[in-house]
C-alpha cells in the first residue's frame, strides 16, 4: 500500500509565549472524500491549510470531516472554524466536555496542578477565564467517537479509533488499518516540542500502558501531532512521520523517559517524606536533570498563577500523583 501519496502533511507554525517558533502537524487523508486528522490552532485551517490543500485541488468545503485526537487547542482549535463551515468535527466522546465546556476543561486539565502548587484559592476566578494554556472552545462536537469504532472512508481506508491515553486521559489514535498507519496526536512525544522541559503527560500510568500497546501493534507508519524531539534530534531534524524500526526506537525511548520521570519523583518523595509538593519540585527535577537535558529554570519561584511556559509542572504534578497512588 502506498501510504504517503494518500496523505498530505499540513504543518502550521506558531510562536510560543516564550517566543519559540513551534509547529503543529495535521494531515489530510484522501479517501472517498478528503478528511483531516487534527486541525492545528484556531485560524490554521483557513490561513495555512487552505492554500496547501488548494495546491492539491482540495477546497476546505470538500472535507468530509475532521478527526481530532484530543481537545487541546493546538489540535482542536482549527476544527472549530471548520465546524462553523458545516464540516463535521469528531472527538473522543470522553473529551467532548473539554471542548464544549471551557470551565470543565479547566477543572480537568489544570485544577489538580493549581491545588498541588498551593494555588487553589485562584481556581474560582481563573476557571471562568476565556482562555488558559491549551484550552479552546467552546464548540459543539458533531460526532463523538467511541473506542474501537471503525469508520469506512473508502474501500481501502478503514479508520479505527484506538484509545492511547496518557498525554490526556482520553487521547485517541486514528489507525488506518489497511496501511498500518496511526495518527497519534500528542500521545507519544519524546522530549516534547523543545528539548529542555518535560513532555506534557497528564496520566503517567496510562502513558506507560499506551507505549506498550503501540509497541505490540507493530505500526508501519506513525504520524505525530508535532515535530517532537528525541535523543537523536534537534530542532531542524525532528520528524513528524516515522516508520517501522524508527517507531520502535521512539516508543522505547519514551518508556525510558517515563521511568526517568517516575523514578525522579519517587526518589524525591522517598528522600523528603511527606512534605508539600512545592518542596519536591527542585529535588525531583534535580534527579530528572541527571538523566535528560532540562533547561527550564525549575529553581525559580512559581508565578501566581502559573501559566503556559510552566506546563512541564503539570507533568511533574501528574507523576507526583502517580507516586501517591492517585493515578492508576
Ligand atoms: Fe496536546
Amino acid at each position: 500500500m502506498r501510504v504517503l501519496n494518500r496523505i498530505i502533511p499540513l504543518v502550521s507554525n506558531f510562536i510560543s509565549l516564550e517566543g519559540g517558533n513551534m509547529h503543529t502537524c495535521a494531515y489530510c487523508l484522501t479517501a472517498d472524500k478528503p478528511y483531516l486528522f487534527d486541525a492545528g490552532n484556531p485560524g490554521d485551517a483557513t490561513n495555512q491549510y487552505a492554500p496547501e490543500l488548494q495546491f492539491h485541488g482540495i477546497a476546505l468545503q470538500d472535507l468530509g470531516g475532521v478527526f481530532v485526537t484530543h481537545a487541546h487547542g493546538d489540535h482542536a482549535g482549527g476544527a472549530i472554524e471548520l465546524h462553523e463551515m458545516g464540516i463535521p468535527l469528531m472527538l473522543p466522546e470522553a473529551e467532548v466536555p473539554y471542548l464544549e465546556d471551557m470551565p470543565a476543561a479547566f477543572d480537568h486539565f489544570f485544577a489538580p496542578s493549581f491545588r498541588a502548587l498551593g494555588q487553589a484559592d485562584l481556581i474560582p476566578e481563573i476557571r471562568m477565564r476565556e482562555k488558559l494554556g491549551y484550552i479552546t472552545g467552546p464548540c459543539r462536537v458533531d460526532r463523538p467517537v467511541k473506542d474501537d469504532e471503525v469508520f469506512a472512508l473508502a474501500r481501502d481506508v478503514h479508520i479505527r479509533v484506538v484509545p492511547i491515553p496518557g498525554h490526556t486521559d482520553h487521547s485517541v489514535g486514528y489507525y488506518w488499518e489497511e496501511a498500518g498507519a496511526m495518527f497519534t496526536g500528542d500521545a507519544v512525544q519524546g522530549y516534547g516540542q523543545c528539548v529542555g522541559a518535560l513532555p506534557i503527560i497528564q496520566n503517567p500510568p496510562a502513558f506507560a500502558r499506551t507505549l506498550k500497546k503501540l509497541l505490540e501493534m507493530d505500526l508501519q507508519v506513525m504520524l505525530t501531532g508535532h515535530m517532537f524531539q528525541n535523543r537523536g534530534t534537534h530542532a531542524v531534524t525532528a520528524n513528524n512521520v516515522k516508520f517501522q524500526k524508527e517507531i520502535d526506537h521512539f516508543l522505547k525511548e519514551n518508556l525510558e523517559l517515563h521511568e526517568i520521570m517516575l523514578n525522579g519523583v519517587a526518589d524525591a518523595v522517598a528522600a523528603k517524606g511527606d512534605v508539600p509538593f512545592t518542596e519536591l519540585i527542585v529535588p525531583a527535577m534535580d534527579n530528572i536533570a541527571k538523566e535528560i537535558p532540562i533547561l527550564a529554570d525549575y529553581t525559580a519561584p512559581i508565578p501566581r498563577p502559573y501559566n503556559f511556559p510552566q506546563l512541564w509542572l503539570d507533568t511533574l504534578v501528574a507523576y507526583y500523583r502517580t507516586v501517591k497512588g492517585e493515578l492508576k
